[in-house]
């Protein structure tokens, strides 16, 4: 329901006060083996896309300064989010076994971004008792999913958090229902063609323990609302819920969609003769459960108060937020960064996986290959991402 609402301005205009989203694409910014929450300062064992502003580094350490001061450009909507965030990126094997990666495509309403992710930023709201929130501070980055996960950490019964997903969009329209929890919607890759593509949706943790910026697992400093058993999932899922004693602190709910055009690999002659499905992660998970994203806080000064204090901003229509300033498409499609690592990630068919992922199912998780061959240090001469 919550991204069918964005489809009619006038909707969004009566649910805002509802839902309260802060709603705006981010094109792609550079796609390569990086990742400076889990492997700073060295080549990252799989293929991210990333978001946000240019002060991405190899190694970001909180104490070497502040990103929203240190990016010049950011491929946000909003001029002042310089955050990055980060996602694995999808790949369509071949029947022959070759891989190429899947494009991406723009979301519902959000302009003509080059690839990248839309972003929400979601107030908390009733029935959560505390409605106060507090924005992350400098230097805030965290985790959601486990790149080697290959089962459904959903356990039946219980009432567990599915935060990493699938929306199969069937070529009518978004889909109803909530992300996550939609009749369309799956913890693992869609097990059909899906008419429309496919979008991934994570839910970031919106509960802080309130002094550290970061944490070991890149997780434990944050946390999901606690959720009763016997929850309204689908009007209040993830939205009207309150933080555990462990993790006190309410910040906003990050939510993220990326829009994959599976469309091109849907013809029955491309789908494996077996009967599974053809789309793997860049972890060589063929699966969907290492579904993962990474996020490092980075708005300028009180910006991110300063719209998700304003009803104006969190209407989901970022052309009526008054206290932002907006980008246009060119502005957001020309904030880029060259490839650092050297290696062919995207735009032909590729025999492997870059880096070193050999498929694997699970359900066990993912193990790391000994004697990685795959290039294991940067360049000096960057070279530029393909479209
Ligand atoms: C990344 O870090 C390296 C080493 O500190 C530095 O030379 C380079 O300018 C940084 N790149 C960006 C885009 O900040
Ligand atoms: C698989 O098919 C693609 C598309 O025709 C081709 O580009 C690729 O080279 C093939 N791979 C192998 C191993 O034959
Ligand atoms: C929320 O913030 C208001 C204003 O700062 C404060 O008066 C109120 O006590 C807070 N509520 C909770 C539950 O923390
Ligand atoms: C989580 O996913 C499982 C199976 O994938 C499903 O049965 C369950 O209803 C989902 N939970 C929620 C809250 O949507």
């Amino acid at each position: 329901m919550l991204l069918r609402l964005l489809v009619s301005a006038t909707i969004v205009v009566c649910v805002s006060a509802q839902f309260e989203v802060l709603r705006f694409p981010c094109s792609q910014l550079v796609t390569e083996r990086l990742d400076p929450l889990v492997t700073p300062g060295q080549v990252s064992p799989h293929l991210h896309q990333i978001i946000g502003g240019n002060a991405f580094n190899i190694t970001m350490d909180p104490a070497k300064g502040d990103i929203s001061q240190l990016a010049t450009c950011t491929t946000c909507r909003f001029k002042e989010d310089k955050s990055n965030y980060w996602t694995a990126v999808l790949y369509f094997k071949h029947r022959n076994g070759s891989f190429i990666r899947v494009p991406q495509i723009p979301n519902e309403g959000t302009g003509a971004p080059n690839g990248g992710m839309t972003v929400y930023y979601i107030r908390p709201r009733p029935p959560a008792k505390n409605l106060n929130f507090t924005i992350f501070p400098e230097g805030f980055r965290m985790r959601v999913g486990a790149p080697n996960a290959r089962r459904n950490p959903y356990v039946p019964g219980t009432a567990g958090v599915n935060q990493t997903t699938f929306r199969c969009w069937d070529g009518t329209g978004i889909g109803p229902g909530t992300p996550g929890v939609g009749a369309l919607d799956s913890v693992e890759f869609p097990k059909i063609p899906c008419k429309g593509g496919i979008r991934s949706q994570v839910y970031f943790p919106q509960c802080w323990d309130g002094k550290n910026l970061d944490s070991d697992d890149h997780e434990s400093h944050v946390a999901h609302p606690t959720i009763a058993d016997k929850f309204n999932w689908q009007s209040s899922w993830m939205f009207g819920t309150d933080c555990p004693a462990s993790h006190p602190i309410r910040v906003p709910l990050i939510f993220t969609e990326t829009i994959w055009d599976t469309k091109p690999f849907n013809g029955k002659d491309m789908w494996p003769e077996d009967g599974s499905q053809p789309l793997v992660w860049s972890m060589g998970d063929p699966t969907g459960y290492g579904h993962h994203a990474d996020y490092v806080f980075g708005w300028e000064g009180d910006s991110l108060r300063r719209a998700l204090d304003s009803p104006k901003c969190f209407t989901g229509v970022p052309r009526n937020c008054d206290q932002l300033t907006l980008q246009t498409d060119d502005e957001i499609n020309s904030c880029s960064q060259k490839v650092v690592v050297p290696e062919v990630t995207e735009g032909q068919y590729l025999e492997r996986l870059p880096g070193c992922n050999p498929l694997q199912a699970g359900p066990e998780p993912a193990t790391v290959v000994a004697d990685c061959d795959a290039a294991s240090t940067t360049i000096g001469t960057p070279q530029q991402t393909q479209a």
